[in-house]
């Protein structure tokens, strides 16, 4: 299934999450309203906001709040983008160049936070100061899991435990917020907020799983962004753990990371996890996440939204983009 039918039961009120996202971009100050507008303009999944108003469906639909609170959510993510581009020097976002890239580090930065604010914004609009409360804790939670990777970065000594513990933090922690939010402001009954909050947290491992893998095994033309950039930033993300683990002698990632100007490692180590089967293995911890979220979803109400939302994760442990 393409994600545009997955999102077809929310369409129309997706187009309106666009709206909102467009009248944020709509500011006096025409440089920054330039800024804004680049940033949001289509070309992202859009996979936050849409999993904040699949998760109100369930329940008591109000637009009133949800709209806001998944303008909200891809406004948070938008922003970690603009920082970790910059962080990154990264020149490629969504099939454009980014906005340090065409602006400069110093735009970025300042951009990202305007960026946040007006997140925390609109997560006001929803009037639900649980929601708010949940908005900020989680931009605490991504920034502190940005931090351990940057001070992480070219560290051979990391365990499986580490690696998860920094994908919860950088992405679940985003991907919960949004169908948190959407439970709570759709007024679901407690044990049903508890599930769709964990079947966000195992669906964002699962989408962080495999967007690591895609940095091996990706196309830059369908991903929008470049390909091995995760090991030319020293971030050891699951398919270079596993090729330390299986060639712990001679490895082109423990080379890299003792002697970062050896770039010519980062290819090595593209190749040797590609001609490993350390692909299809990381492919299965997505799957096992996938499978986890998917499970806790039978306790909901059997709405054909709950079946939506399983497509959903199948789709994010086979997407190509
Ligand atoms: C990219 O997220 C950042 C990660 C958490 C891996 P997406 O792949 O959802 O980015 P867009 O919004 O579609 O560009
Ligand atoms: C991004 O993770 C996490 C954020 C919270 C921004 P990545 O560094 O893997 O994202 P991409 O690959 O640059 O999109
Ligand atoms: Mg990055
Ligand atoms: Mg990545």
């Amino acid at each position: 299934m393409q994600l545009s039918e997955i999102y077809e039961p929310i369409q129309e009120d997706l187009v309106k999450v666009e709206e909102w996202l467009k009248i944020t971009s709509k500011v006096e100050f025409h440089r920054l309203s330039e800024l804004l507008g680049y940033s949001l303009e289509d070309g992202g999944k859009r996979i936050r906001p849409g999993l904040t108003l699949l998760s109100g469906k369930l329940y008591s639909y109000d637009i009133s709040s949800l709209l806001p609170m998944a303008a909200a959510v891809e406004l948070m993510h938008t922003s970690t983008l603009v920082h970790d581009d910059a962080i990154d020097n990264s020149s490629v976002r969504r099939s454009r160049p980014t906005i340090n890239k065409m602006w400069g580090e110093d735009k970025a930065v300042l951009l990202g936070d305007y960026m946040f604010a007006k997140a925390g914004e609109l997560a006001t609009e929803t009037q639900n100061l649980q929601v708010v409360k949940l908005f900020s804790q989680t931009l605490m939670i991504i920034s502190s899991g940005q931090l351990v990777e940057s001070f992480d970065a070219f560290n051979p000594e990391q365990t499986r435990e580490h690696y998860l513990e920094r994908i919860s933090s950088k992405t679940a922690s985003l991907f919960s917020l949004a169908t948190e939010s959407g439970a709570v402001l759709s007024q679901a009954p407690e044990e049903a907020v508890k599930v769709l909050k964990e079947y966000g947290y195992n669906l964002g491992i699962a989408f962080q799983v495999v967007d690591d893998i895609l940095d091996f095994i990706g196309s830059e033309e369908e991903m929008g962004k470049p390909i091995g950039s995760d090991l030319a930033q020293g971030t050891l993300t699951l398919p270079a753990m596993l090729l330390l683990e299986r060639y712990p002698q001679d490895n082109p990632v423990k080379r890299l990371f003792q002697d970062r100007s050896k770039q010519e490692n980062i290819k090595l180590a593209i190749e040797s996890v590609r001609n490993s089967s350390i692909i299809p293995d990381c492919y299965k911890l997505a799957s096992d996440y996938c499978a986890t979220a998917c499970h806790n979803l039978e306790q909901l109400p059997d709405k054909p939204t709950r079946q939506t939302l399983i497509e959903l994760a199948h789709y994010i442990v086979r997407r190509k983009r």
